[in-house]
């Protein structure tokens, strides 16, 4: 049976408690949209509240931290957001990567501690222009995705997502052209199947982020190998993200 699109918004560091008003709304949608796999990634201080709105979507997190528990001030480990009501956790993000000097080394950790707290995974990889421009962007982001991936995952299909977002096209209003997309994804494909297996490595769902709106996104999910979307600034307000699964279901 084919999978249907998974539409995840990330907020980022979005979000008071006046956004639930936005997180009931997409809820609501959601509940006459069921062709369509909906989740949010809200700031770590509004997974509990948008888990007790929501009845359809999926909650998750924007990050954890490698160890179970300890002396980490600040930080939260995947048991606590899973504690909070989430479903899943994005990691790897170039934001991460960027302003945190997120290594691969430390994603994979990640990866496998939230796994182990019965997280769903939402793995994120992508290049900058210059590697872009370089013609380098494919060996990049294999390389990235192979060096983060946490070993022995289980039941691969179910609990991890590959998130393909290019670094240029974040939040710039410029999104990848399908074909470069097509292209990208195809080669993390032919990875999957290679690391997984036949069966597991092509039911795992690859999905793009990177400028996705209402305008562009049956475009880009109608794509060969687009699994669905990790959106940022147009899953802000509930009228733009379900405009943007409106178009796609
Ligand atoms: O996680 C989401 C992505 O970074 C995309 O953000 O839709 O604002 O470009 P954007």
């Amino acid at each position: 049976m084919a999978q249907r699109p998974f539409i995840v918004g990330n907020w980022k560091m979005h979000g008071t408690r006046a956004m639930l008003s936005e997180a009931r709304a997409i809820d609501r949608a959601a509940q006459r949209l069921m062709q369509v796999e909906i989740a949010l990634a809200p700031p770590f201080t509004l997974i509990h509240p948008v888990r007790r709105e929501a009845e359809q979507i999926g909650v998750g997190a924007q990050d954890c931290h490698p160890a179970d528990g300890g002396a980490f001030t600040g930080d939260i480990s995947a048991a606590m957001v899973a504690d909070a009501g989430a479903g899943f956790v994005i990691l790897g993000h170039s934001e991460r990567r960027e302003t945190h000097g997120e290594k691969d080394k430390l994603i994979a950790e990640k990866g496998k501690a939230a796994l182990d707290a019965g997280l769903k995974l939402i793995l994120c990889c992508g290049e900058n222009q210059e590697k872009r421009d370089s013609g380098k962007a494919t060996d990049h982001v294999l390389r990235q995705i192979k060096a983060s991936l946490p070993a022995d995952i289980e039941d691969p299909v179910e609990r991890l997502t590959i998130a393909y977002e290019p670094i240029w096209a974040i939040g710039s209003g410029k999104a990848a052209s399908v074909e470069d997309i097509v292209e990208m994804h195809t080669a993390i494909r032919a990875f999957l199947v290679k690391t997984f297996g036949e069966e597991d490595g092509a039911g795992i769902r690859i999905i793009y982020g990177g400028s996705v709106n209402a305008e562009n996104a049956a475009e880009i999910i109608a794509g060969d190998e687009v699994g669905g979307a990790l959106v940022g600034g147009a899953s802000l307000s509930a009228e733009s993200f379900m405009n943007i699964v409106l178009a796609v279901q």
